[in-house]
């Protein structure tokens, strides 16, 4: 509909730009002009500039421009008409009588305030402690009372009429909650709550009005997601979840992740880049949207089949508005929420930034320590990440030297050295620990057999005859033959070689848990360890013998025996085998 020159004239004067304009944007003025950050677009330096003179405004950056009417309809949302209706309401003016009908606008104004109250109603319950389960239930997910806050989350109780009773009180009638989606209605017509026990996500759109609601159960019971269907403010392949936050972080492109969860979770983080789709796979028009603020998207699918599936498709729609897409790599957790509780928001970060390995993760990390940009902070740097190299296989050494040398501008040939150098020192480390583990064995068995120590050889050759007799109990009677337990000068191999003879010549079996009783714990690791010894002896009987022979020797150099007296027979005895 067209109205007279002379009513608009009127309406343009009534309402000053820069005054209209303020009440939306910071405006500071410079001369005879107006500057603010642009509405439009997300931005830092303010290239959002009003005219009073001729009362039109422009921005620099996004090169939105007009007057009065057409900022009213870009930053309502509203058509011509509906822009000129508004300003008229503001300024106290009445619209020509033309039959115009603004019942739809006011209809979807009513559902914005619906809405709004609606909001205000599932956040009540969430703070209401009879439904402190519900409370919980984010709070389990590690979201902060001031994050629940910030989102406006709530709880939708779990009752036909809660919401009904609530919104009738406020004086909304059932047909148009009905129409808000608020409310279903049955097929005898009676009208009940949408949402019934479940977490409330209210979407806000861009402007900062609820336009709708993500419920989610609390458990696992299905449909994990009830969500206000399409509405008068509401489309659901056109509205971005978070985008009234994300919008004035741009600079980095923004996140885009599967669930409101995710988009929670991450911003409460710090990235508040974050945004979702509202359960439906990327529209051209959410890419242009986006196009508006950014030329990067960086995708957080979930890690599973779908969440690949949806990559390529993402990445076609943004690449027609000219948005470069990249692709994290979430290993290690099913979405960036799970993520960020496992590992932390650092490597979360770090994934952003292109790491994705382990080796770049540890990169990443060395580099933040150091100011790069100073030769010592550089040299630091790079010592560093070659001490990190060392650890790394030989492939992705030589890779991330690479890298390293492009980014650094060191010669690759002088990484590689330097981290030769560690890996040599590395090497040293590995064996004296290792010396340092067969060692500290050495005293576990040493302090359970004292003697040890002093009677090394014999104590050695007594442990192999007592390996070989538990792994060949048919061979005592060799073994008897040629030696007893007088024979043996440690008492604690003594003491065990007497149980094993004793179980043999009993007849009982000879595993492990037979000695359970006599030995301390300690004692039968070293039975054990024995055994395990004595399985991988070649020819144990020739080895026992051998044994034998030694630990008779050692014993004669022990006990000074008094040869003037001994018999003859006792005397070769000393020297004989068998
Ligand atoms: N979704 C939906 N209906 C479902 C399941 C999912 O509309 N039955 C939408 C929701 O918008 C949801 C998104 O798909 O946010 C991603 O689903 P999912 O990863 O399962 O949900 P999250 O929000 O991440 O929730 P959670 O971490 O609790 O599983
Ligand atoms: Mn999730």
């Amino acid at each position: 509909m067209a109205f007279n020159e002379t009513f608009l004239e009127e309406l343009r004067a009534r309402n000053d730009i820069t005054e209209v304009i303020g009440g939306y944007v910071n405006l500071k003025r410079a001369g005879r002009l107006y500057k603010g950050l642009c509405p439009f677009h997300g931005e830092k330096t303010p290239s959002f500039t009003v005219y009073p003179d001729t009362q039109s405004f422009y921005c620099f950056g996004c090169s939105a421009g007009g007057d009065v009417v057409s900022f009213i309809r870009k930053i309502e949302n509203l058509d011509y008409v509906e822009a000129v209706k508004l300003l008229a309401d503001r300024s106290g003016m009445v619209m020509p009588d033309s039959g115009y009908d603004d019942s739809m606008l006011k209809t979807r104004n009513r559902v914005y305030e619906m809405n709004k109250e609606a909001a205000h109603f599932y956040f009540s319950q969430l703070i209401d402690e009879k439904n402190r389960h519900a409370l919980q239930y984010y709070f389990n997910r590690g979201y902060t009372f001031d994050t629940i806050k910030h989102f406006g989350l709530g709880y939708a109780p779990d009752s036909w009429d809660a919401l009904k009773k609530y919104m009738n009180e406020k004086h909304y009638s059932n047909e148009e909650l009905y129409k808000a989606n608020l409310l279903r209605k049955s097929s005898k017509g009676t009208f009940y709550d949408n949402f019934r026990n479940r977490v409330i996500t209210p979407i806000i759109d861009i402007r900062g009005r609820v336009v709708g609601f993500g419920g989610r159960v609390l458990d696992d019971s299905k449909p994990k997601y009830i969500n206000t269907s399409d509405t008068l403010v509401y489309k659901k392949t056109n509205q971005l979840f978070a985008m009234n936050f994300a919008k004035n972080h741009a600079e980095k492109g923004f996140i885009l992740c599967e669930g409101y969860m995710d988009v929670i979770a991450l911003h409460q983080a710090g990235f508040e880049n974050a945004i979702a789709t509202c359960g439906t796979a990327i529209t051209p028009e959410m890419a242009r949207t986006v196009s508006k603020y950014t030329d990067t998207v960086i995708l957080s699918q979930d890690a599973d089949e779908a969440g690949r599936k949806a990559v390529n498709k993402s990445i076609e729609i943004f690449s027609q508005v000219g948005i470069k897409v990249r692709v994290l790599n979430i290993k290690g957790a099913k979405d960036p929420d799970e993520f960020i509780q496992k590992f932390g928001a650092d490597r979360f970060k770090a994934l952003i930034e292109g790491a994705e390995t382990d080796t770049e993760y540890k990169l990443f990390l060395a580099k933040q320590k150091y100011d790069t940009d100073t030769s010592a902070g550089l040299a630091d740097y790079v010592t560093e990440a070659a001490k990190i190299l060392a650890e790394a296989d030989n492939v992705k050494r030589d890779i991330y030297a690479s890298k390293l040398a492009e980014e650094t501008k060191v010669a690759k040939s002088a990484i590689l050295s330097e981290s030769r150098r560690f890996q040599k020192q590395n090497e040293k480390k590995k064996i004296k620990q290792t010396n340092r583990q067969v060692m500290s064995m050495q005293n576990d068995a040493d302090k359970i057999n004292p003697q040890k120590r002093q009677y090394k050889s014999a104590a050695i050759a007594e442990e192999r005859i007592i390996a070989v007799l538990i792994n060949h109990p048919d061979l005592i009677r060799t073994i008897s033959a040629n030696i007893s337990e007088e024979d043996f000068v440690t008492v604690f191999n003594k003491h065990i070689f007497k149980a094993l003879c004793e179980h043999i010549n009993q007849g009982k079996s000879l595993n492990m848990s037979a000695f359970g009783e006599e030995l301390t714990p300690e004692e039968h690791g070293v039975l054990a360890g024995l055994e395990a010894r004595g399985r991988t002896l070649t020819n144990p009987k020739m080895e026992c013998l051998e044994s034998i022979t030694t630990l008779k020797e050692e014993k004669l150099k022990l006990i000074k025996p008094d040869l003037e007296n001994m018999s003859d027979e006792e005397f070769r005895n000393l020297f004989s085998n068998n």
